[in-house]
């Protein structure tokens, strides 16, 4: 089957994701006026068991209701191993699917699990009209069996968008003696996460997919949070979960590059050009480096990633 696959929001921006629990009509309401480039509608772990239901028409209400300009809009359903899935998936995305860019799918083991979500999908598509495949999916890999089959997870559908580490629950997976996920571990040496950023990461880019990091849960460190962030930013992760208005500000100025960074990758673009069309050179000096084609590479992804944060060349 062919599909035409949620083309909208595949490449959009998401250096700020916006956790909003999907019980609370306040928070559904203010997410309209925080500037996240993406925001996630939660029916999860925010969410209490008691909640669950009710939580659903309200989210759905919320999409169709309120006007959520550009940004890439998602609903986060419950887990396979619960009993909430699939009626999340229906009653979501037949009352609210043509807004919707995706769904998260948390906790996710296999994937098998991304292909039952996938045909899900397809058959409410079918049945309410709406384009097949116009709905992505976001996975969030935070548990060990997850992090094992991430490479198989990321290649499971076309319909994915982007996978994303979820600190509190791997730590919980893990069995690590913390108890708060995703911040800073002064005992320590190191980063105890690298090899979960760099595993993701891989996987993530090896399939064309957005490679997300998940919350900061020091709401009121701000300081960490940044500190933190350019973590996954340096690795090259496209953006991070923000629980917290001001989370989104920090986050977005991390995950872009600087106006510097943006316009010297123009003109590695335009020295590299000039070399191999005009000189028929393969490998030039610039200032004092050596540039070629994997310079010509690495400068790209620079400008596609400040375009689609907004940066415009600077004029000399
Ligand atoms: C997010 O869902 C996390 O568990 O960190
Ligand atoms: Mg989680």
């Amino acid at each position: 089957m062919v599909f035409t696959m949620s083309e909208r929001s595949r490449n959009l921006p998401r250096r700020s994701c916006l956790s909003v629990p999907g019980s609370s009509e306040r928070f559904l309401t203010k997410a309209l006026s925080i500037q996240a480039d993406m925001t996630f509608l939660d029916l999860e772990d925010s969410v209490a068991p008691l909640e669950k239901e009710a939580a659903r028409s309200a989210v759905a209400k919320a999409i169709r209701e309120q006007d959520w300009d550009d940004r890439v809009l998602c609903v986060r359903i419950n887990a396979w191993d619960t009993r909430w899935t699939y009626g999340d998936v229906i009653e979501v995305v037949s009352n609210a699917g043509e807004r919707l860019d995706e769904l998260m799918l948390p906790k996710v083991q296999s994937a098998a699990e991304v292909v039952a979500l996938d045909l899900l999908l397809t058959q409410i598509e079918k049945n309410v009209g709406l384009p097949i495949g116009h709905i992505g999916i976001e996975a969030q890999i935070e548990t060990t069996r997850g992090l094992i089959n991430v490479e198989e997870i990321c290649a499971a559908s076309p319909r994915l968008e982007t996978i994303i580490f979820g600190p509190a629950d791997f730590a919980a997976s893990m069995e690590m003696p913390v108890l708060t996920g995703g911040v800073q571990i002064s005992d320590y040496p190191g980063d105890h996460f690298h090899y979960v950023f760099s595993k993701i990461l891989m996987a993530g880019r090896a399939n064309q997919l957005q490679v997300i990091d998940g919350p900061y849960l020091k709401i009121k460190d701000s300081e960490g949070l940044r500190d933190y962030a350019k973590r996954t930013s340096t690795l090259g992760y496209d953006g991070k979960w923000a629980l917290h208005p001001e989370q989104v500000e920090i986050i977005n100025e991390v995950y872009s590059p600087t106006q510097e960074q943006f316009d010297r990758a123009w003109e590695i673009l335009d020295a590299y050009k000039s070399a191999t069309e005009g000189d028929h050179k393969g490998a030039v000096m610039f200032g004092d480096e050596m540039i070629d084609e994997a310079s010509r590479k690495m400068a790209s992804k620079f400008v596609a990633r400040g375009e689609r944060a907004g940066r415009k060349r600077s004029t000399k």
